[in-house]
């Protein structure tokens, strides 16, 4: 795809138009009509994995569950290490918080390097994106969320195709995305621990352009901690966005994820409400989270199994 044909060049409004035009006629709310069953992963048929590639075109995240899950934790851990590597999601990023096999079990815990993060907290965790404070070589492209246990409440989770919301920002004012485009747009200052710099500071676009000509988004809804370019056009597009979620919008969606359903996604824009854990070690929360420097292989003919 050439620059000037791309969707995203704010000097090719046709392109952007057709784009835009498909990408709203494919969206629905209806969260429910979205899940496809998986009964056994070691043999994803073609028309299982068809769904779910078409799902990741149109939506960019796809909606699964497992149908024959174990009874065992770490067997249903590998069959969902099995789903992403057959989805193309393959380079995994381990961070300070992942477990050895590198996907991260989130629960509510204050054990070594989970220092009090909110994605261990039962308390509400803002918009965001994966990774947006990773340096650019370490982009987080595809992500995987799994529930293997849900909360006794609430943890429901409110996700948005990232294309909308840029869909959204065009559509108020093209400056917010040459705002959200630019290489300085947002400052994550660095991690320092201790005393000690764990990451350091990260400066880097919102919206940019994957080598496949999709579009990425790094975000956080935080307002802490983020440094913003100190430019209306970038302010406006901020607060639009602090609107959206304070305000709503069609094109969020929402779903309380039951135990052995998952979202495989292409690092889409997503949020959690505030929960209440069972007082049972057994029964708590817990969910499986891989990110991956892969977006998901919209290609139907890579359908090796992991060895
Ligand atoms: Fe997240």
């Amino acid at each position: 795809m050439t620059i000037s044909s791309s969707p995203f060049s704010l000097n090719s409004d046709t392109s952007y138009q057709r784009w835009r035009e498909k990408k709203l006629e494919y969206f629905t709310q209806d969260v429910h009509s979205l899940f496809i069953e998986i009964n056994d992963i070691a043999s994803l048929n073609s028309s299982q994995k068809k769904a779910l590639v078409n799902q990741v075109k149109h939506y960019n995240m796809a909606f699964y569950r497992f149908t024959r899950p174990s009874n065992h934790d770490a067997t249903n851990k590998i069959k969902v290490h099995a789903l992403a590597h057959q989805l193309g999601l393959r380079r995994i990023d381990k961070n300070i918080c992942a477990d050895d096999d590198k996907l991260t079990s989130i629960m509510v815990s204050q054990h070594k390097g989970q220092h009090n993060y909110i994605p261990y907290s039962n308390k509400r965790l803002s918009w965001h994106t994966d990774g947006y404070y990773n340096e650019p070589s370490n982009q987080i492209n595809g992500m995987l969320l799994h529930c293997e246990r849900p909360a006794k409440t609430g943890g429901e989770s409110l996700l948005m195709d990232h294309d909308l919301a840029y869909i959204l920002l065009r559509d108020e004012n093209p400056d917010y995305i040459k705002a959200l485009m630019h290489p300085n747009a947002m400052t994550i200052p660095a991690n320092v621990l201790k005393g000690k710099e764990i990451r350091a500071e990260q400066t880097g676009a919102v919206f940019s352009i994957h080598p496949s000509g999709a579009l990425h988004m790094r975000y956080s809804a935080r307002t802490r901690n983020i440094q913003w370019r100190d430019n209306s056009p970038t302010k406006e597009a901020v607060t639009f966005l602090q609107n959206l979620w304070k305000n709503g919008s069609p094109y969020i969606l929402k779903h309380s994820m039951q135990a052995h359903e998952g979202i495989i996604c292409n690092n889409v824009l997503h949020c959690r409400t505030e929960f209440t854990d069972s007082d049972d070690l057994q029964k708590k929360r817990l969910l499986y989270r891989g990110r991956y420097l892969d977006r998901v292989s919209t290609s139907l003919s890579d359908n090796q199994y992991p060895d």
